[in-house]
């Protein structure tokens, strides 16, 4: 099949995809397997939404960049000359070519290696040789991306016209993110894990915990296997965790309210484009961090923070997004959709910029819990791969804890409407 045979098969597929959801079930298996749809989904999700790509940290310096891959469209994330973050699509305007080829680095100008034509940082074409009188280099800019910083998270849009209501979401989670200052932190690890799994599986997988119990040993030391339980059905083996939680709750309420930190659940995750869940929640055991026993990893706190027991205050951004915000640190993870079976499911632990490794931090203690968490959550998603493949496949009911997963798949229901109106 040539591509300008696909676009128009994806589109027509597209106008009955929505309508093949059974609510309060699972998607049949085809929306994780089919090449079909996921070029659907990259059209009516990656296209269209703003997707989390990267945090500030990565690009500190002018000229700093990465480049990131969504569909057939390759993204130049850089800080141009005037420390202003940019996204620029990365084709050459003269005959096309990609232009810059790694995965991140730095340059003074952006050159093609082709003809050798030259952009500066901010998209503007400075040199294209010998060209006819009439040519207007001012004509031939590199292509802009809609880019936005969020406290130093960095998330793009591929339409020309991106969802307006961003702006609300920015002025809701601004608050709870300031007090951990992100414009303040250096990238501590970094690592890309590819899921055999489709997207939506990776992502739905992250938006339960009926599986945590069981699965992730090492989370569960701090992180309440409660999560997603309304409190009258919160199982019996589990009210003692339950009430360690109630207790930490209480006391992080308190800190918080002290010092003017946000702290309710906000939690719009269908029903818009710019769906989100934020929320500043209790750690179980020392209450500081996501480490084996809860204290800090890194000694020197974010920001100008005063404690360390401010518990996680979780981010989650439909599509491709969720995060972690402690006092020490901060973990975020952005998931790139790569085939209908692969997905690039990126970590990024970030410190405090002053934070000295080995001295305030040691990256083992750091990195562990989630390293491994990530791992079993790699196993989950490809089994799930695997069995949804399998002809013997029937979606099953969600149950009343993967209600978040439940609302994750209205969310994508809603926007393959969007593109079959
Ligand atoms: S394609 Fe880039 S300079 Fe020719
Ligand atoms: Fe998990």
């Amino acid at each position: 099949m040539t591509m300008l045979d696909a676009a128009p098969t994806a589109l027509s597929a597209s106008t009955k995809l929505h309508q093949r959801r059974r609510p309060g079930h699972a998607l049949d298996g085809e929306f994780y397997t089919s090449p079909t749809v996921f070029e659907v989904d990259i059209d009516a999700v990656f296209s269209r939404t703003w997707i989390f790509v990267a945090t500030e940290a990565e690009i500190r310096e002018p000229g700093d960049y990465l480049t990131v891959e969504i569909g057939r469209s390759s993204v130049i994330v850089l800080r141009d000359d005037d420390e202003q973050v940019r996204a620029l699509h990365n084709v050459c305007r003269h005959r096309g070519s990609r232009l810059l080829t790694e995965a991140r680095g730095d340059v003074g100008n952006i050159v093609c290696g082709y003809h050798q034509w030259t952009y500066s940082t901010d998209g503007t074409l400075l040199h294209a040789g010998q060209q006819a009188p009439s040519f207007d280099k001012s004509c031939f800019g590199l292509k802009q991306v809609a880019v936005r910083s969020e406290s130093g998270l960095i998330f793009i849009c591929l339409a020309d016209t991106p969802p307006t209501d961003f702006d609300e979401v920015s002025a809701r989670v601004s608050p709870y993110l300031a007090p951990h200052a992100l414009e303040r932190t250096k990238v501590a690890a970094q690592i890309d894990l590819v899921e055999h799994a489709n997207w939506k599986l990776v992502m739905e997988n992250n938006r339960e915990c009926y599986h945590c119990e069981a699965g992730h040993p090492e989370l569960t030391e701090t992180f309440f296997p409660t999560y997603g339980y309304a409190p009258e059905d919160i199982p019996p083996r589990l009210l003692p965790a339950h009430a360690r939680y109630l207790a930490a709750e209480a006391e992080l309420k308190r800190v918080c309210d002290d010092r003017g930190y946000a702290h309710e659940l906000i939690e719009e995750l269908s029903g818009r484009p710019s769906a989100i869940r934020v929320e500043r929640a209790a750690l179980d055991g020392a209450g500081e961090s996501y480490t084996m026993d809860g204290t800090a990893a890194c000694r020197k706190l974010l920001g100008d923070l005063d404690t360390a027991r401010l518990g996680r205050m979780s981010l989650h951004h439909q599509p491709n997004m969720w995060s972690h915000f402690m006092a020490d640190h901060a973990v975020v993870f952005s998931v790139l959709p790569l085939a209908a079976d692969r997905t690039l499911v990126r970590t990024t632990w970030l410190v405090h910029q002053d934070a000295v490794e080995g001295e305030d931090y040691d990256l083992d203690h750091l990195t562990d819990v989630w390293i491994k968490t990530n791992e079993q959550d790699a196993t989950f998603c490809r089994r799930a791969q695997e069995g949804v493949t399998d002809p013997a496949y029937e979606p099953g009911p969600y149950a009343p804890t993967e209600y978040h997963v439940d609302a994750f798949v209205t969310w994508y229901t809603e926007r393959l409407q969007e593109v079959s109106r």
